[in-house]
């Protein structure tokens, strides 16, 4: 069976104290009740020390936002794969829309950096998804599979078996529009289908592919049953411990 995962991505939200209580009160909320999916929090840098340790000793797995892909070295502001393993994070995301569009970073880049989390025994989250522009001129699937291709080809299974994907279409972030159900399955279907032709049907079919873009409580249900969504990635949702549970536990 697959993995099915919950990560809430804070972005570049809840400072350290801010986060801690977001965390303690996530902790609070799990107590005693069985999530169905594995649940991640992914902080900010600077907070991400104090979340690990707010969420020790709890079934909650952390994860960092972004990583460079050198171990160590010369290059002010960036984080290696090893500090954020040292810290105990198990996941970390590559490729986010806001990387990509907001901050520029291309497949060269993104190719480095997922293999730096891989060699760094990291999880990567692999995010792809297409624009507005792009679906509005029916290349959303032409633009997703590419995504997929350039960065994934190359692995090998053992690594693709490490690996996440999140398909985030970029006009569903933060906006308040979600995928239908139906657009979003079909993708997600979409992008099992290359993983089978890269790396065979059982990799592909072991892989959890998230879905994000403004999943809430109220529609993560219906997202949640399609079945090749194996999870949700949430930003503003998963700022607030109530309505983050809510889509850990989907009425
Ligand atoms: P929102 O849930 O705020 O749309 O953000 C989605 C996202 O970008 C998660 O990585």
């Amino acid at each position: 069976m697959r993995r099915t995962i919950t990560a809430g991505n804070w972005k570049m939200n809840m400072d350290h104290v801010e986060g801690v209580s977001l965390a303690k009160d996530i902790v609070a909320g799990l107590e005693g009740r069985d999530p169905a999916c594995e649940v991640v929090l992914i902080p900010p840098f600077t907070t991400l020390p104090a979340v690990v340790e707010a969420v020790d000793g709890s079934r909650i797995e952390t994860g960092a936002q972004d990583l460079w892909y050198e171990e160590k070295g010369a290059f002010t502001g960036e984080i290696s794969a090893g500090m954020i393993l040292g810290l105990g994070c198990r996941y970390v995301l590559v490729g986010h829309s806001e990387r990509r569009h907001v901050i520029g970073e291309g497949a060269d880049i993104l190719a480095k950096k997922l293999r730096a989390a891989l060699s760094g025994d990291l999880f990567p989250i692999y995010c792809v998804g297409e624009t507005l522009d792009e679906r509005e001129n029916g290349m959303a699937t032409t633009v997703v599979t590419e995504q997929i291709r350039q960065i994934l080809e190359g692995l090998s299974g053992d690594e693709m078996g490490r690996t996440v994907i999140a398909y985030e279409p970029v006009w569903a972030i933060g906006t308040g529009k979600t995928a239908t159900p139906d657009d979003a399955g079909t993708m997600h279907a979409v992008i099992r289908s290359v993983l089978a032709e890269i790396f065979g049907a059982p990799v592909a079919g072991e892989t959890p592919i998230l879905y994000g873009g403004s999943v809430k409580p109220g529609n993560a249900a219906e997202l949640l049953a399609m079945e090749d969504i194996d999870g949700a990635l949430v930003g503003g949702a998963s700022l607030d411990a109530k309505s983050f549970l809510g889509i850990v536990f989907p009425a």
